[in-house]
């Protein structure tokens, strides 16, 4: 079994927006490690049951370590995380956070590039603010509509794209055929994906690159994680050094070490 962190947050502020809610949850310790990547199994707190709760899977779209907070972008549309909708500033929350492989920035990198769709948009978001006004940082987004993230959340120092016509739309994104297509040039590329697109990534990438080093591009995996622990093993994805679990072995890996389809 994977070894879980708890915490306690109480939810400061909740604002929705088209197809996203944004909440602010005051966890001073946990804002002070959480790193982009990193997700909570999230669930009310119940005074009188001793019942163990479905929680829902969520990653971090933020922290400050210097508020003590964190923050939470989810689309409440989407069935595992109906709980966390609706629920009014000073809501207690238990948060199971598992110490998971979290996105790796090289020291000598410059140039990042992050393209993402749906439940993983949060941890590049995340990326993009820990790393902007340091690094030549493009963002790129894809999604039906309604699913832009609020400006706020959009650092300004950061080349932002954005296509609302599905998440498919994504690989428009990434194929722009200009020099300035960052795909060409990034120093490391992190993707925030579905396993459904994967393939279709990684033969993008082998198209567009010489060398496709190890380290080069990690891929936050999206998908359902009901327990978060190891223990069901609904999450497993093939690599290249066995079946590996999202919740334990992930959610990030390097797109080298996935088996992917041929
Ligand atoms: S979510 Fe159950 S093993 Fe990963």
């Amino acid at each position: 079994m994977k070894m879980q962190l708890y915490y306690t947050a109480t939810i400061q502020e909740y604002r929705q927006f088209e197809h996203l809610i944004w909440i602010r949850l005051v966890a001073p310790s946990l804002a002070r490690t959480a790193r982009p990547g990193q997700f909570a199994m999230i669930s009310q707190r119940q005074t009188h049951s001793l019942d163990p709760l479905p929680r829902s899977a969520v990653f971090f779209a933020g922290a400050d370590p210097n508020s003590g907070t964190l923050e939470l972008l989810i689309d409440p549309r989407d069935p595992t995380l109906t709980r966390l909708v609706d629920l009014p500033e000073g809501t207690i929350l238990d948060l199971g956070v598992p110490s998971v492989n979290t996105c790796t920035i090289n020291p000598t990198t410059q140039t990042l590039l992050l393209a993402g769709v749906g439940s993983t948009l949060p941890a590049l978001l995340f990326l993009a603010r820990r790393y902007a006004g340091k690094l030549n940082v493009s963002l790129l987004m894809a999604g039906d509509d309604g699913f832009v993230p609020p400006p706020f959340l959009l650092p300004a120092t950061v080349e932002v794209q954005i296509s609302s016509t599905g998440a498919s739309a994504l690989f428009d994104l990434l194929t722009t055929t200009t020099d300035q297509n960052p795909l060409r040039w990034a120093d490391q590329i992190v993707l925030g994906l579905p396993s459904l697109f994967v393939s279709r990534a990684a033969s993008l990438i082998r198209t567009t690159r010489l060398r496709w080093d190890h380290g080069l591009v990690q891929v936050i995996l999206a998908g359902s994680l009901p327990c978060g622990l190891g223990i069901c093993r609904v999450c497993q994805i093939e690599t290249r050094q066995g079946w590996q679990r999202r919740c334990v072995e992930g959610p990030v890996f390097d797109l080298r070490d996935l088996r992917l389809p041929a």
